[in-house]
Parts: structure tokens; sequence; C-alpha cells
């Protein structure tokens, strides 16, 4: 086997004669968070310069992305089995590329293309930019090809982005993370934190209201880190009040905060806002001390409840949504029982809620005291019920109400209702509406509540409107 590392800058080349060729086509399967989604759209993009067209049909590629995630085991697992059925994609079209990235891809190296040997490319998280040229370099010699950097460039070269919606688009605005949760593999495969410089942010900005786009949100693994790696001075919040100013853009969005860093000065600029949305996620992780201080979290659940306060204080109607990890090593019966109260006592909107997962080359990997996946899974089962429940309290104290909703397109599971989101980022389903609203803020009544989902009727000046 030959294995090439290309350490080279790349110069993309114009679009080139995709007739040349015989129409290509490409696929890229993403897992994982938001930040591998934006890594997505600039695969699609350098491949679309290279003349590839997009596919929804693996049977029809020619090319093949699966951009990884290793977060948690469940994800690797999933991203194995996909590797190994596409094996017989290989079998059937020898010519066809296998391209494995992200997060997987940056930890396992060369490790994926001895155990895969239909893989062609491994391209890790500090060379998105480098897809053309890998591409250009296995048509051309049809070697294997390892691109894993161990760290980024300060800032890596802008690419082409084929951007996977029209309303709500990405904007990374850091990369990496610096704190290192005891549990968590994310700084290790995504280095440290580097801020893009403001003035490219808003230019992106700018640009995607000019293409159309009415939402952004802003991303990163800590976004109020933003700009303390840079000399520049700005900070998270000048980065929102100037994103705010943008007139074409409706909504501003942003992910993830770290309860830790998270101040007053950007609640008050999120206050003063017109645009920024009243929703924080803001990952609480445990609700017991003693484990938020091994998983180095950095903050109290005292702390985290004067935050809530204070944002609650400033903007009513925020909604606050959170992120909780069950079966963290050490964690005992009362520790949980903690973690249950405190979930009853915040009230979130919504919460993410995740099995802890050993992930290996993390401390808490090496803790003794794991605990058994059977306490893990009844934990998960108890905490899932009791934020169901408070979940739909909360939504249903929304049923009469009337809420703003940026419609961004036909729901999923029923073509004849339209669906968006509310500012504080419920999901809402309703009936009637024609696709003209898309893309468009609209005022919904909502009429029922469920867990996940709120349904209502246009108002009816909106639907006059429509008449
Ligand atoms: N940067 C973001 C989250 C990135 S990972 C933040 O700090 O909030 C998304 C979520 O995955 C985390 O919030 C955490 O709840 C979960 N997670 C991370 N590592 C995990 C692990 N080893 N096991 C289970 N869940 C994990
Ligand atoms: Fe992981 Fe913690 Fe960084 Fe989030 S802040 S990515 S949980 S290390
Ligand atoms: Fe997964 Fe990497 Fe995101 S590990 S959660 S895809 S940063």
């Amino acid at each position: 086997m030959i294995v090439r590392e290309v350490n080279t800058h790349i110069s993309i080349e114009p679009d080139r004669d995709s007739n040349k060729f015989g129409d290509q086509y490409y696929i890229v399967l993403t897992y994982g968070c938001q930040m591998n989604e934006n890594d997505s759209e600039r695969f699609a993009g350098q491949l679309k310069r290279l003349g590839y067209h997009s596919t929804t049909e693996l049977e029809k590629a020619d090319l093949i992305v699966i951009n990884t995630c290793c977060v948690r085991e469940s994800a690797e697992k999933k991203i194995h089995g996909k590797i190994g059925e596409l094996k017989r994609y290989k079998a059937l079209n020898p010519n066809i590329i296998i391209v494995i990235a992200g997060c997987m891809a940056q930890k396992e190296r060369e490790k994926l293309l001895k155990k895969f040997s239909h893989l062609d490319i491994v391209i890790g998280t500090h060379n998105i930019h480098q897809l053309a040229e890998l591409v250009q370099t296995v048509e051309a010699k049809r070697e294997k090809v390892l691109a894993v950097w161990d760290q980024a460039e300060r800032l890596a070269p802008d690419v082409p982005t084929v951007r996977k919606g029209q309303i709500s688009a990405w904007v990374p605005i850091m990369y990496g993370c610096n704190n290192f949760c005891t549990y968590c593999i994310v700084p290790y495969v995504r280095g440290r934190e580097r801020s893009r410089p403001l003035a490219d942010i808003i230019s992106e900005i700018e640009q995607l209201g000019k293409e159309g786009f009415k939402e952004i949100t802003l991303l990163g693994q800590n976004v109020n880190s933003y700009g303390k790696d840079s000399e520049e001075g700005a900070d998270f919040a000048d980065l929102l009040k100037e994103s705010d100013s943008i007139q074409s853009i409706a909504r501003i969005r942003y992910m993830t905060s770290h309860p830790r860093d998270m101040n007053d000065k950007v609640i008050k600029v999120i206050q003063d806002s017109r645009k920024i949305c009243e929703h924080f996620h803001l990952p609480i992780q445990a609700g017991s001390d003693k484990i938020l201080d091994r998983m180095n979290r950095g903050y109290t659940t005292e702390y985290y409840c004067q935050l809530v306060k204070k944002i609650r204080d400033l903007i009513p109607g925020s909604s606050i949504t959170t992120d909780i990890i069950v079966g963290f090593p050490g964690e005992t019966d009362e520790m949980f029982q903690e973690t249950l109260e405190f979930v009853k006592l915040i009230g979130f909107d919504a919460a993410y809620t995740f099995l802890y997962s050993q992930r290996s080359g993390t401390p808490a990997a090496q803790y003794e005291d794991q605990i058994p996946l059977a306490v893990k899974k009844a934990r998960l089962k108890q905490l899932m019920d009791m934020q169901n429940q408070v979940s739909l309290t909360i939504n249903k104290q929304l049923i009469h109400r009337t809420v703003e909703v940026l419609v961004e397109g036909f729901s999923k599971t029923d073509e004849s209702k339209l669906m968006g989101r509310t500012r504080t980022n419920k999901i809402v389903i309703w009936e009637k509406g024609g696709p003209e609203k898309i893309g468009q803020l609209v005022n919904i009544n909502v009429t029922s509540a469920q867990t996940w989902l709120l349904k209502g009727r246009l108002t009816f000046n909106d639907r006059e409107e429509e008449n």
C-alpha cells in the first residue's frame, strides 16, 4: 500500500470541464455536530469546483465522503458500520473514490487505511482545504493518501462552500477548544482555539444576506472565548453587536456557550439586540458539584442557577436548553438524584442527554470508578422521562400564545404542512401555507404542544396577506 502524505498548500484550479471525465457525482455523509456540517459544505464546494455534481444516491456516486464524529462510542460504531458497507460500492466500481474525513479521521489516521482497504483518502480536521488536491492526486495516481496535520495553521485558507439550505447558514467564528473537559475528545481532534478575524466573519454574513439567507448561526465549541487568542481586541459580545446590525439578516443564533464564560456583556448585547434570538444553550453536563469538578467544567450548580436567573430576569421568555451526561465515573445514586432535582429546578426547555462514553486518550477514561452500562442506561431513562415532562409542561404554557416563526420549509413528515422555528428554537408545524411563505417571518397561534414540537395556525393577519 502506498500511502502518500500531502503537506503542501493548494491552489484550486478553476472549474474544470466535467465533460472531459463524463458526469461525475459526489455525496457527503455527515455525522456529528454543526461544525462538521459546515466542514461538509466546504468539501462540497471543493468537489463542485472540480466538476463533480451532487447526488443523494450512494449507487450513483463516483466519490463518497464520510465526515465522521468520535465524541461518543455510539457515533463511532455507526460510522464503522457505514464504512464497512461502502466496500460493496468499491467492488461494483473500482474507480470510486472513498474519503474519510472529520474527527475520527484525525484520531485514527493511518489505522483507518489499514483496517479498511477500500478507502482512498483519510483527511484530518486541519486539512479540510486540501480535499480538492487530494482527490486530484488519487485520480491521477490511484494511490492512497493520508493528510492529517497535528495542528492547524493559524487560519486555514478559504475554500468555496456549497450551502445545504437556503434560509439558515452556519458561520464558523472560531475553531478548536482549550477547555479539556475530562470526558471530551474534541480538544484532541480539533486543536487549540483559533478565532477568525471579525471582518471576515462580518463580510461572510453580509454575503449570506445578499444571497437571501435569513438566519445565521455563529459556530464554535465555546463561542464565548471568541477573540481571546487574537490581537484584534474584539470579543464575542462585540461580534454579536456587529452581526446584529447587518440589515439583510433576520435572526442570529450561536452555538455553543460554555456556562463558565457566558458573561454580563454578552447578555446585555442580546437584551439590546433585535435579531439575536432569546435561546441560551448552556450545557450543564451534571447537577452534582463533585461531578462538575471532576469533569473540569469550572463552575458550580449555584453559579449556573444565578446565571439562569440573570438571563431570565433580563430577557423574560428566553428558552434555556442544555446537554447532560449520565454515568460519568464516580457518579453515585445520590449524585444522579442531584442531577434530576437540578433539571426540575431549572426547568430546561429541552435537554440533550447522553450516556457517558469512555474516550481513550481523555483523563476520565482512566478513572477507575467507571459506571456499569446497565446503571447508566437506567439513569438515562429516568432523566429523559423527567425532562420530557418538564419540556411538555413548558411548551403547554405556549398554547393560545402567538409566536414569531421563521418558515424553513415543508414538514418532513407531512408535505401539506409548513415547519419553522420560534426565536426560542422550538419547532412549529402548521397547516395551509404555500411555498411563498418559506424564508419569511410569520406569526403562529399555538394550538397544541408536544415535548419537542408545537402545532398551530397562521394568525389572521398572516392569512389575510396570503389571500
Ligand atoms: N463544545 C460543546 C459541546 C461539544 S460535544 C460544549 O462544551 O458544550 C457535545 C456534547 O456531547 C457535550 O456537551 C457533552 O454533553 C457530550 N459529550 C462529550 N463527550 C462525551 C462523552 N465522552 N460521553 C458522553 N457525552 C459526551
Ligand atoms: Fe468538549 Fe468541554 Fe471543549 Fe465542549 S468545552 S468541546 S465539552 S472540552
Ligand atoms: Fe463530533 Fe468532532 Fe463535532 S467529535 S461532536 S464532529 S467536533
